[in-house]
This record gives structure tokens, C-alpha cells and sequence, in this order.
């Protein structure tokens, strides 16, 4: 091969590299979590930085970080359960729900179970300061069978951003704007990781349900990072001020979404997204202020179902609260 050309690919192969994050360090399962629930389905690897959490008739499982943190970035690399997994929900995520009962933020991914033949699909969400009566969901396909490999998944938040990334490609971006006061995760969260089953909602609104004969069901997780700044429980107070490491990394990081990777996220998003809130007529007669609207992601939504994506009948009156059992029912199945 043509030297020029191999160092052109050596020198791309870089680029992705530090995209991707990955020259943050990755935690041992006990240095940075406990487990949460879930007894013996929760199974750590000899080399103490994979783990399998599981779901079965018995129990699912989860676990935690063992600090909060204010912004940062948050990865692991997941691999799913294969085959039939309707029904069940494996859900990487941020929460201080225990802390602010009334008024707790959240940052999550949740990827929902299947039919056999039929692919996972991957839901974010983002609640500020108990916003629960205003869902921002999305929904996407993906372009890979997430049971069949590792693959990373990443929640980067900064005091003005929250980005989700697949691998190297941000698949959302959420800027904070002035009219989302609160809605905007502010407070310390823990990070967590659960497998649970979710028959009641997960899969077509309910109508595939967990079926326990393929049990049980082993979601992975590893190559754990926790980069943020970690908050003193008792104190709640940010144990790194504003000038260390920590934060400007994160800070550099937002700043590095480059033109590149925001082509890649408009790609990924032309193809992928299946549900997005900022189109949802049934829900919102006009966009919450932080959504972007970009034709393109109309188009498609509105090829998928026009009554709730607008260009058709509008439903009217049918405002949707859902609550934490309901939420992410899909509205468009794939
Ligand atoms: C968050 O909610 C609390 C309690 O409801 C309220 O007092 C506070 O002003 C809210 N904060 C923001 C930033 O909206």
C-alpha cells in the first residue's frame, strides 16, 4: 500500500480514537460502583472491570456509581441480550431521584427489547428538576445488532450541553436555552445501569412480554468511565472546583463536536430516528424552545405516521402524561 495513504489511515484511526473518548480512564467495577439490587444476578468478571447484570423470573439487577457527579462524561460498552428479548429494559442512566424526590434530574438511555427478528431500539430522555410532565423522548434504530458486539454508549454533560454519542457518532444534542429554565439536568446524579422487565410498556405498548422460557437474560457492560466532577455525598458540594482537569476537559469536549461529527450526527439522525418529542403535534402543538428543527427529520416522521408528526388530521385534547411505567411507549413501531 501507498505509505501517504497509511499514514492518512494510521492518522484517521487517531482522530477516532480521541472522538471517541477513549483515552479516559476506565474503572475497575469496585472502584467506582456498588451493586444496587438484584443478589446474585448481578456477576462480576475475573478481571474486575466487566460485568453482567441479569433478568429472570426471580429478580433483574442493577448497580450504581458509588459517587454523584456534577457534569462530566459517562461511558460504558454494552452488549445486549441476543434473541427473543421483548419486554425487557436495560437502562444506562443518570438520576438523583433518591435524593430530590419532588424534583429530581435525569439523563438516560434505554434500550428496548424485541421479538426475535426484530432489533433493539434505543430511547434517550432527559428530565430537570422534576419536569416529568414534559417528556423529551426520542427513539432510534441503530445501524449494528447491539447483541451481537460491545459497543460504546456515552452521556456527556456540561453545564450548557448534554450530548449522547453511539461509538464515535453523537446521535443528540441538546443545548440549553433560557426557556428551559429547570428542565435542564442542574443537580448532582449518580450514574446507574439496570436490567429490568418492562412487559407492560416496552415492546409495541405491551403486546410482547417478557418471556421467561428464554431466560435468563445477560446484558454486559464494561470499559466503565466515570470522568466528572464527584460531589461529597454528605456535603453535596463539588469536591473539584471549576479550574481542575475535570471540567475543562468536559468543556473541550463539547466544544469538540466539530463540524465532521455534527454531519455524522445529522446522518445518523436522516436514518435512524424513529420518535422524536420536537415533532409530535399529538403532544406539542408547537416545539419546547431547545428543539432544532431540521427538515429532514420531519420528512421522515412524517412518512412514518402523519397524524402524530404533523401534515395530517391533528389528534386534539389527547395531551399524553405518561409516568415513569408508560413513558417511551411507542407511538411508531419500527
Ligand atoms: C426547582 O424546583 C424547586 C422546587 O420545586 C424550586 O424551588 C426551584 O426554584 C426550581 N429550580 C429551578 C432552577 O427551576
Amino acid at each position: 500500500m501507498d505509505f501517504h495513504l497509511r499514514l492518512l489511515m494510521l492518522l484517521s484511526v487517531l482522530v477516532l480514537a480521541s472522538a471517541t473518548h477513549t483515552n479516559l480512564p476506565v474503572l475497575l467495577f469496585d472502584e467506582g460502583y456498588s451493586q444496587l439490587f438484584g443478589d446474585e444476578n448481578l456477576m462480576i468478571l475475573r478481571d474486575g472491570k466487566t460485568v453482567h447484570i441479569s433478568l429472570d423470573e426471580r429478580t433483574g439487577a442493577g448497580f450504581v456509581s458509588q459517587d454523584l457527579y456534577l457534569h462530566g462524561f459517562f461511558s460504558a460498552s454494552i452488549k445486549l441480550p441476543a434473541d427473543y428479548t421483548a419486554g425487557v429494559v436495560v437502562a444506562f442512566y443518570m438520576s438523583n431521584g433518591d435524593i430530590f424526590e419532588r424534583n429530581h434530574d435525569e439523563l438516560d438511555f434505554e434500550f428496548l427489547g424485541n421479538i426475535r427478528g426484530k432489533e433493539w431500539r434505543i430511547q434517550t430522555n432527559i428530565y430537570g428538576n422534576g419536569s416529568t410532565s414534559v417528556g423529551r423522548e426520542e427513539r432510534y434504530g441503530l445501524w449494528f445488532d447491539p447483541s451481537e458486539d460491545f459497543h460504546q454508549y456515552s452521556i456527556l454533560w456540561t453545564q450548557n450541553h448534554i450530548i449522547f454519542y453511539v461509538d464515535d457518532i453523537p446521535i443528540r444534542e441538546i443545548q440549553r436555552t433560557e426557556a428551559m429554565g429547570g428542565d435542564f439536568p442542574s443537580k448532582p446524579m449518580s450514574l446507574y445501569a439496570t436490567i429490568w422487565d418492562g412487559s407492560n410498556w416496552a415492546t409495541n405498548g405491551g403486546r410482547y412480554r417478557v418471556n421467561y422460557k428464554y431466560a435468563p437474560y445477560v446484558a454486559e457492560f464494561s470499559d466503565l468511565i466515570l470522568h466528572g466532577c464527584a460531589v461529597d455525598p454528605i456535603e453535596k458540594l463539588p469536591n473539584c472546583d471549576t479550574t481542575s482537569n475535570n471540567v475543562l476537559d468536559s468543556e473541550k469536549l463539547t466544544a469538540g463536536i466539530t463540524s465532521n461529527q455534527k454531519s455524522k450526527m445529522k446522518n445518523f439522525r436522516k436514518k435512524h430516528l424513529t420518535y422524536s418529542y420536537c415533532y409530535d403535534q399529538s403532544r406539542y402543538r408547537s416545539p419546547p424552545s431547545e428543539c432544532v428543527i431540521d427538515s429532514h427529520e420531519a420528512d421522515r416522521l412524517r412518512g412514518f405516521d402523519p397524524v402524530t408528526f404533523g401534515g395530517g388530521q391533528h389528534r386534539h385534547g389527547k395531551r399524553h402524561h405518561r409516568n415513569r411505567a408508560s413513558r417511551g411507549e411507542a407511538t411508531t413501531s419500527l
